[in-house]
């Protein structure tokens, strides 16, 4: 018969996983002890410790963190949906970054995880109404982690966002599942269109360090935005785009191209800029 942690780790075997993490690193760094006990074992949840760790990053002298818990614990109570976001983000960062070594290191110490996770509190805050308080974390996360992202922007699961520094995602920006977001990324607006006026970025897509993707715009699923490229029309399914504006250098019919890495050149739809 199997036993209450042998239960705990076969239904949830991330929090498994960063439990023994954290015991390993509380025997290694002793002056860390307290703070791992504090952030990761004392606590029976993923999303106990996750809104423990992340009220004490964003509480301050104009709300505590104990307020803020209250709003973790809000939306873990009325949103079954957040923690298999938070898991499948976790994954995200420690399958696709090479320097993530274990979930205990981005869920300590990685500020694109913290910024991603407190926006799904203001996303989640702005649904209800409580727009000011919403805002209110918007504000809280761009001074602590350096990302701007709207609480109304859409974002889906599985999402890495790397080093995270200056990225900004505008009001009416979507993200599907699975994209990879590196730092200095903008989803922004044109400056010319109002109302629905932001990028949306299909599933699996790599947006490379300071891409920008400008205007109501689609980038088709598993494609690729070369780093500083300026992204202006839509990007078919499964192609790169580099430079300044944007042009298509591949295109891969292939299921997976952007994980699978085949480069191949083929001809070119017409829409290339
Ligand atoms: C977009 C990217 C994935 C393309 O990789 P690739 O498919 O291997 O493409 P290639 O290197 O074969 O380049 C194809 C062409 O696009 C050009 N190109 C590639 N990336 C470019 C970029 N960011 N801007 C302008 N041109 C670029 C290449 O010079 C090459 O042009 P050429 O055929 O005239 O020689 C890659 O260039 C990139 O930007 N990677 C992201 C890096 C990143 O964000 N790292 C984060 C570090 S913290």
């Amino acid at each position: 018969m199997a036993t209450p942690r042998e239960k705990v780790s076969a239904v949830d075997p991330i929090w498994t996983a960063l439990r023994q993490q954290a015991e390993a690193m509380a025997g290694l760094e002793p002056s860390l002890a307290g703070f791992v006990h504090a952030t990761i074992l004392q606590h029976d949840r993923l999303e106990q410790a996750l809104s423990y760790h992340l009220a004490h990053k964003l509480g301050g002298d104009d709300l505590s963190p104990l307020a803020i818990r209250e709003m973790f614990d809000d939306l873990v109570a009325a949103d079954d949906g957040f923690g298999q976001a938070v898991r499948a983000d976790l994954s995200a960062v420690f399958e696709r970054d090479p320097a993530c070594h274990s979930y205990l290191d981005a869920f300590l110490f990685y500020k694109g995880f913290h910024a991603l996770e407190s926006y799904r509190v203001s996303y989640w805050l702005w649904h209800e109404g409580r727009k000011a308080m919403a805002l209110f974390l918007q504000s809280r996360i761009s001074q602590l982690f350096a990302v701007d992202v709207h609480p109304a922007a859409k974002i889906g699961r599985g999402i890495m966002f790397d080093h995270a520094t200056g990225i900004v995602i505008g009001e009416t920006a979507v993200v599907d599942d699975d994209v990879s977001i590196m730092q200095d990324v903008t989803l922004g607006g044109t400056g010319k269109e109002s109302g629905d006026r932001h990028p949306k970025i299909r599933r699996g897509v790599l947006l490379s360090l300071g891409a920008k993707v400008l205007g109501n715009i689609e980038v088709g699923e598993y494609s690729r935005i070369g780093a500083g490229s300026v992204v202006l029309k839509a990007i078919p399914p499964h192609c790169t785009a580099v430079g300044v504006p944007a042009k298509l250098v591949n295109c891969d019919c292939g299921d997976n191209p952007s994980q699978q890495m085949n480069h191949y050149i083929e001809e070119l739809p017409d829409n290339t800029g």
